[in-house]
């Protein structure tokens, strides 16, 4: 590949779990980024991860800001510092891969709105597994019309059976599956709704397992204007877990799961219509066919492998660095648009005030 322009120099301030895979990745794609900042408050991981990269390590935020060769800062630091890192990040100058949550609080939420509307182009929300292999085959299945117009969209994120200790099962750390997984999910429902406005929210979360004070089963229900109802699972706390999607649509379905590696179709063939019906007062015959029903019906039934086939994990790593190198670069819009990341926070704040038993921190 010839970019024609100049690597992205970039660094990565929070060098844990999420951090690492953004170093590695962002430091792989060698002809769009170059690595040279790398901040935590932890110092031996900072000059361990910049000996790693070739970069400098920094344990002081504002001094890793003002490192003068950095344009992009990636923020992936603990959920509650997500959006005041930001606004100093770009008050510094710096362009912004914010990680998701990327705001926990509604002052969060203020915040982002007006750096959304004072940095222009500036700010991009980390939203990875918007471009996980199987939603992005779910989305265009849908957008090919065999399903017909969609209706129920369900959305299911069952870890293995575990019980969490760190802190994201603490809510004073900003824990809590709805903070951990809630951003990817919602995201994700937001799309499948096409774009209709969310008019109705429903939810119940719950602490089963988890060692802290924070979420760890979380179901939420969206209802847009459309009509579509979007179901919404994520639990650290399922024995069996449930597929990972499930979308019916007036004329099939379809349905893929937790290892997202193939989907599963049934719809009617592309020519079926319906003919003119009228509903009776009658009681039906009691031993004839009374309703036009499934076995009579012309169904396609597929599975389709996902694909690309690749590590789902990386991939969307991988994918994050080349749209974002293409906003920064080319102007080409990132598919992850602030009002849908801000339209998350806004519907993660309603579930909040539903689920007033959790200390949420203000
Ligand atoms: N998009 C995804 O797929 C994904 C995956 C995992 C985590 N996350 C999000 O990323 C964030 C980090 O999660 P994690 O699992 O990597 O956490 P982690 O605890 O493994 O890593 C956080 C790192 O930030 C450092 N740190 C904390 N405060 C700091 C500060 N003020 N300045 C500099 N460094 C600081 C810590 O020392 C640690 O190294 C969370 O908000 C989480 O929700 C996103």
């Amino acid at each position: 590949m010839n970019t024609a322009t100049p690597p992205i120099k970039f660094g990565v301030c929070g060098l844990g779990r999420i951090g690492a895979q953004h170093c590695q990745f962002f430091s792989e794609d060698r002809e769009r980024y170059q690595p040279v900042a790398f901040c935590d408050v932890d110092a031996d991981r900072a000059r361990e991860t910049a000996a790693k990269y070739h970069g400098r390590p920094y344990v002081d935020f504002a001094e890793f800001l003002a490192d003068p060769d950095m344009e992009l800062a990636i923020i992936a630091t603990r959920s509650l510092d997500h959006a005041r890192h930001a606004e100093q990040a770009l008050a510094a100058g710096k362009i912004v891969l914010l990680e998701k949550p990327i705001g926990v609080t509604e002052k969060d939420y203020d915040i982002l709105q007006r750096l959304d509307r004072e940095y222009a182009g500036k700010l991009y929300c980390g939203q990875n597994h918007r471009f996980e292999p199987a939603f992005q085959n779910a989305l265009a299945i849908i957008r090919e019309g065999v399903l017909g117009r969609v209706y129920s969209i369900k959305l299911t994120k069952h870890h293995i059976f575990m019980r969490r200790s760190d802190w994201q099962s603490r809510l004073d750390c900003g824990g809590g599956q709805l903070s951990v997984w809630g951003p990817h999910l919602l995201d994700q429902a937001l799309q499948l709704l096409d774009g209709s406005p969310v008019r109705d929210v429903w939810s119940c979360l719950r602490r089963v397992l988890a060692a802290g004070d924070a979420d760890d089963h979380a179901r939420i229900l969206l209802k847009a204007e459309s009509g579509a109802v979007a179901e919404i699972e994520i639990s650290n706390s399922v024995a069996l877990p449930s597929p990972y999607c499930v979308i019916y649509g007036e004329r099939g379905a379809l349905m893929y799961g937790q290892d997202q590696k193939e989907i599963r179709l049934r719809h009617l063939a592309p020519g079926f219509q319906w003919g003119e019906a009228t509903a009776s007062t009658g009681t039906p015959p009691a031993a004839e066919v009374w309703h036009e029903g499934a076995d009579k019906l012309p169904w396609i039934e597929e599975t389709r492998p996902v694909t690309p086939d690749v590590n789902m994990w990386d991939y969307v790593e991988i994918e994050l660095a080349r749209h974002l190198f293409d906003a920064i670069r080319k102007g080409i819009p990132f598919p992850v648009k602030n009002p849908d990341a801000l339209e998350v926070v806004r519907l993660t704040e309603i579930v909040k005030k539903q689920n007033a038993q959790f200390n949420w921190v203000e």
